[in-house]
Formats: structure tokens, C-alpha cells, sequence
């Protein structure tokens, strides 16, 4: 039986308009990164993977894609600013309109978060300070930056415009703005990163200022119908934290209200233990009750506390990363309550086509026929 058709469904497979997008339920596939875009161009093994995840009505986000041949900072990672990337990602995002989802791209930029090796002629990487990553984090030797002048900004502000031109170009039906985890928008949102004096440092207005020029000119070049954010303003991923995640959430919430963003997407507070129950130390609810269009919800969801996050107005849709990595048929076997396959990190970002990719099983599989 479809999700959209249940008698009594869950509050996770019931239908929801998120703007002009008719969903028929709110499991969405979270952005992630899977570092099988060779040379940074999507490749035809993508189209499997992300239709085995595709429902008719599911909202789907891509891996993060880069924005610009600056913008890189891990192996095999797609990009779209290319005409050759666009073409690329066109039969996949075919693929998923097939089966009637609505497929958003995460346009990306690493910033610090990166090395010579992957910048063109071995340059530094850019951030919004010229101190880096403690090299060693996560087993990588990263590079010293240079702190952007303000000269440059808006070239990087065009970048992530015509990221999103493109990504409409292959027919994605929006793009995620990646502000989120540590990466270049981050960098300068986090008072413990920006370092600057400028009008893109010190205050919280001015160091959400780039940020908010991105969102301006994504906005202004494809409409806000197609637009939507990720940010983590209570995490501290790659070194970047801010003194006041509260203030800087709040902030970010009510200034994209004035650009109408479709939605807002809020990587949950990290998860702490209180003797035997996990207790985050921060809510989303400010966000949520200033934030005006729709809230997704992300970090650390199972079924049942997806389902009570809808059910309790915290979050109009809920992502799921690991679990929809592991599951492609997450959305069904979630209506069944179904035992869930368990995901296997050391293939996340294997270059290989198929191993840890497409070959996790669909529900059917354990069926004795
Ligand atoms: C393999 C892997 C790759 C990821 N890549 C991205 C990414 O490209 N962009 C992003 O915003 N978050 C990325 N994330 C974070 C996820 O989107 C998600 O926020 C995180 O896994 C927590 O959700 P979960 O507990 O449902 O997995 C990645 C996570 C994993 C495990």
C-alpha cells in the first residue's frame, strides 16, 4: 500500500506542501556525501542510488556539490559548475522525476576545510581567517587557508549563484544552500572561526552577512520557491563553534524570513547522555517558531522520535542520513516498522560503484518467497 494511502498512517508518511511541492510523506533522504563522482562529475551509478531512494512524492537532497573548482576539500565529490557536470547530473535527476520525487541539490563549499591537493595550482584553500583545521582532524593534513578579502567575496557569492542556475538547468527542482558543519558559510557565521574586522566579522549581523548575501543572490536568480538552507549553529564540526548557538540560530531564522526560503534545514544539537537518557541542550524550538516557511529536522532520528517530532509541531519533515544510507526502502519500512539494515561505515566514502552503495538490500530481499 503507498505511504499516501494508509488508513491510520504514521505522522511521518502523512502528505505535506512544503510551498508549491506536493509531498506525500516526510522521510527525507539528508545530504551525504558519498565520494563516488569521479574527477567531480556525477556518474552514471549515481542514477541507481538515488532511485532506489526515491518514492512517488519523498523529497530527496543530493551529497554536497561544489560550487566552484575551489570549493573541494575530500576525494570524488561532485560538481556542478560545469557545463559537464550539468549534463551529468541531468539523467540522474531524470531518474528520480521518474518515480515522482522532488530532488533538491546541497551547493557547497569547503572553505578551510581542505588542502593544497585539492585546490587548482595547489593554492591555499579560502575561509573567512587565514588560521586553519588542526591538522590530523579526521586523519587529514589540512591546509593553512588565506583569509578572503572583500574584494573577493562577491565572486564567491556569484559562485553559489550559478551553482544553483545550473542546478536548475539539470532539472533539480531547488538547491540547499550548505551552511552547515564547518564548511566556508560556517566559517564565517562562527565567532570562534571569523576572526575578521571587517563588515563580514565581529558582530553577529555582519558575520552572518555572507551567508545572507548568498541567500540574496540564489534567491534573486532562481526564486525563493526553489531555495532552501542547511545550517548547524549548535555544532562545533571542524573546529567551528559559536560562543552563542542560541543567538546565532535565532538570528539565521529570522533573517531568511525576508528572502521567503522554502525551508530551513536544522542539524539537531549534538545528542547527551543524562545518566541513561540522551538530552540535547539546545531545542530547535526558537527556530521553528521564527522561521516562517518549512523546518526540516536532522541528527540522530529513528522512527519513533521522527514520528513524535511531527506529531508535536518540532519539525514539519525529518532527514534521515545513516538510516536512508542503509535503507533504501526507508519510508516503507518505516509504514511496516520493519527491522532496518544497519549501515557500514567503512564503505561511506569507498570510491567503489556498487559495494556499500546500491548493493544495501530492499525489504523484499528478506522475504522467503
Ligand atoms: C556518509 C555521510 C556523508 C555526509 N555527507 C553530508 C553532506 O554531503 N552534506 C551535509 O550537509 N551533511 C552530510 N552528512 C550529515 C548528514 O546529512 C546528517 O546530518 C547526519 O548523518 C546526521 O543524521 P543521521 O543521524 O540521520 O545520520 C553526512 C553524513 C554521513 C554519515
Amino acid at each position: 500500500m503507498a505511504a499516501n494511502t494508509l488508513i491510520n498512517p504514521i505522522p511521518l508518511l502523512t502528505p505535506y506542501k512544503m510551498g508549491k511541492f506536493n509531498l506525500s510523506h516526510r522521510v527525507v533522504l539528508a545530504p551525504l556525501t558519498r565520494s563516488r563522482s569521479y574527477n567531480n562529475v556525477p556518474q552514471p551509478h549515481a542514477i541507481l542510488y538515488y532511485s532506489q531512494r526515491t518514492t512517488d512524492g519523498g523529497l530527496l537532497i543530493t551529497e554536497a556539490t561544489g560550487v566552484s573548482d575551489t570549493a573541494q576539500g575530500y576525494p570524488e565529490t561532485p560538481g556542478i559548475w560545469t557545463k559537464e557536470h550539468v549534463e551529468a547530473w541531468k539523467p540522474i535527476v531524470e531518474a528520480v522525476h521518474k518515480k515522482g520525487g522532488t530532488f533538491f541539490c546541497q551547493i557547497w563549499h569547503v572553505g578551510r576545510v581542505s588542502t593544497y591537493g585539492f585546490q587548482p595550482n595547489g593554492q591555499a584553500p579560502i575561509s573567512s581567517t587565514d588560521k586553519g583545521v588542526t591538522p590530523g582532524i579526521d586523519g587529514v593534513d589540512w591546509s593553512p587557508p588565506r583569509r578572503l578579502e572583500i574584494d573577493d567575496i562577491p565572486h564567491i557569492v556569484n559562485d553559489f549563484r550559478l551553482a544553483a542556475r545550473n542546478a536548475i538547468d539539470a532539472g533539480f527542482d531547488g538547491v540547499e544552500i550548505h551552511g552547515a558543519n564547518g564548511y566556508l558559510i560556517d566559517q564565517f557565521m562562527k565567532d570562534q572561526v571569523n576572526d575578521r574586522t571587517d563588515k563580514y566579522g565581529g558582530s553577529l549581523e555582519n558575520r552572518c552577512r555572507f551567508a545572507l548575501e548568498i541567500v540574496e543572490a540564489v534567491v534573486n536568480e532562481i526564486g525563493a520557491d526553489r531555495v532552501g538552507m542547511r545550517l548547524s549553529p549548535f555544532a562545533d564540526y571542524m573546529e567551528s563553534a559559536d560562543s552563542n548557538p542560541n543567538s546565532l540560530a535565532l538570528y539565521m531564522a529570522t533573517a531568511v524570513n525576508k528572502f521567503n526560503l522554502v525551508y530551513l534545514h536544522v542539524i539537531e544539537p549534538r545528542m547527551v547522555k543524562m545518566g541513561e537518557k540522551l538530552e540535547t541542550p539546545h531545542s530547535l524550538g526558537p527556530m521553528r517558531n521564527a522561521f516562517k516557511g518549512t523546518l526540516i529536522a536532522a541528527g540522530g532520528y529513528n522512527r519513533s522520535d521522527g514520528n513524535k517530532a511531527v506529531e508535536e509541531g518540532y519539525a514539519d519533515l525529518v532527514a534521515f542520513g545513516r538510516l536512508f544510507l542503509a535503507n533504501p526502502d526507508l519510508p516503507r519500512r518505516f509504514e511496516l516498522d520493519a527491522p532496518l539494515n544497519r549501515y557500514n561505515r567503512s564503505t561511506f566514502y569507498i570510491p567503489d560503484p556498487v559495494i556499500g552503495y546500491t548493493d544495501y538490500p530492499f525489504l523484499e530481499d528478506h522475504v522467503p518467497a
